[in-house]
């Protein structure tokens, strides 16, 4: 059977998450493998709907996403994982599920809150600024960026192509997907 992985993507909303994989993902199918992707707001819908962003609230969400990739890695599938995921211990925590049944990789899109602000993509960090959303990370909630993710991307100076391309390349170096083959 294939050996599954799940590619965790972390890092403040507006960073480059979905965006970095929206790119990977077609490339991945593309290499035959079967991809499932749990996107933070989309799961906030679903399995994680009626939660907030309490401490708490975010912890019960990533040990869900968590529990449901190491599930689907168990079963060879390529997972994507696009969720901030602001605490450390909660991201452990999901490694360990998933290194249980296959391959974590930790991919930190690093962006400054100036510039995710900047972007400001759904409008959020002005209603943060003003104080009309509380607890709201990297403005009035923590984010702890990882010591040791498997790849840094620094959305800032890199554009979404080149990233995703990155992670294509240590996906083939660990033998996870197979070289890129000819359009
Ligand atoms: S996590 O912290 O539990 O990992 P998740 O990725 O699921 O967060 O959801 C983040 C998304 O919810 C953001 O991209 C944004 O659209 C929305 N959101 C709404 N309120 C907040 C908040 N207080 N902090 C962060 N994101 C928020």
């Amino acid at each position: 059977m294939t050996d599954g992985f799940t590619l965790w993507f972390t890092g403040l909303s507006g960073a480059g998450k979905t965006t970095i994989a929206e790119l990977v993902r077609p490339e991945l199918e593309r290499r035959g493998r079967l991809v499932e992707w749990l996107d933070g707001d989309e799961v906030r819908e679903h399995l994680s709907k009626g939660l907030g962003f309490s401490k708490e609230d975010r912890d019960t969400n990533i040990d869900r996403i968590g529990w449901v990739a190491s599930r689907l890695t168990r079963h060879g599938a390529a997972v994507i994982v696009s969720a901030i995921s602001p605490y450390r211990e909660a991201r452990q925590n999901a490694r360990e599920m998933i290194e249980a049944n296959g391959t974590f990789v930790e991919v930190f899109v690093d962006a400054s809150v100036d510039e995710c602000a900047r972007r400001d993509v759904k409008g959020l960090y002005e209603k943060a600024f003003k104080g009309e959303i509380k607890e709201f990370t990297g403005v009035s909630d923590p984010y702890e960026a990882p010591e040791q993710p498997e790849l840094r991307i620094e959305s800032e100076h890199e554009e979404p192509e080149e990233s995703a391309q990155r992670i294509l390349e240590l996906l083939e170096q660990r033998g996870l997907i197979p070289a890129a083959v000819p359009a």
